[in-house]
């Protein structure tokens, strides 16, 4: 019998997780096709920090909560550890969240129909986005 038959083959279909540096990637292309310049906003790039950083912090440039599900004037917390799935970055990019408008302020969102965008080299759907970073956020948010 031939060894070659019992070698073992990845499954063709496998996909890379998601990881912290995707996530990034995502924000800047959502930050970079908004209307609206990031800039003026009170948080700029909050997600350009070190991943310990991001996990564990909170919305910076002094935005505080305006609603449910954060107690009002409370600072928000980027990541719900508790139940990630419910975590502020990204429930923000899907719909109202702690009193402030969808995000980013003045679209496109990634919610709009026909919504895409360039990562790298490759064109993402505003779908594809919420289905990969749901998968990062039910996987753990790995870093790495
Ligand atoms: C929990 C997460 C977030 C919170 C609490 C938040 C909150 C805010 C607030 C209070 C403002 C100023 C008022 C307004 O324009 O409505 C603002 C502006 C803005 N935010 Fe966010 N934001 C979040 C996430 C994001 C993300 C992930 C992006 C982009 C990827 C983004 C993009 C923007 C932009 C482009 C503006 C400027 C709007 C303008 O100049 O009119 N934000 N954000």
């Amino acid at each position: 019998m031939r060894k070659e038959e019992y070698k073992m083959t990845e499954p063709k279909d496998a996909v890379a997780p998601i990881v912290y540096a995707d996530i990034q990637a995502y924000l800047d292309a959502i930050a970079d096709k908004a209307t609206n310049d990031i800039a003026n906003s009170p948080h700029k790039r909050f997600w350009q920090v070190p991943y310990a950083t991001f996990i564990n912090g909170t919305i910076p440039g002094g935005v505080k909560s305006s609603g449910p599900p954060i107690s009002v004037g409370q600072p928000i917390p980027i990541i719900d550890k508790a139940n990630p799935i419910n975590s502020a970055f990204f429930a923000i990019l899907t719909g109202k969240f702690a009193g402030k408008r969808q995000m980013p302020g003045g679209g496109p969102l990634i919610t709009d129909q026909g919504y895409q965008v360039t990562v790298g080299d490759k064109t993402v759907t505003g779908q594809q986005i919420q289905t990969n970073i749901t998968s990062w956020l039910n996987n753990g948010f790995p870093e790495k």
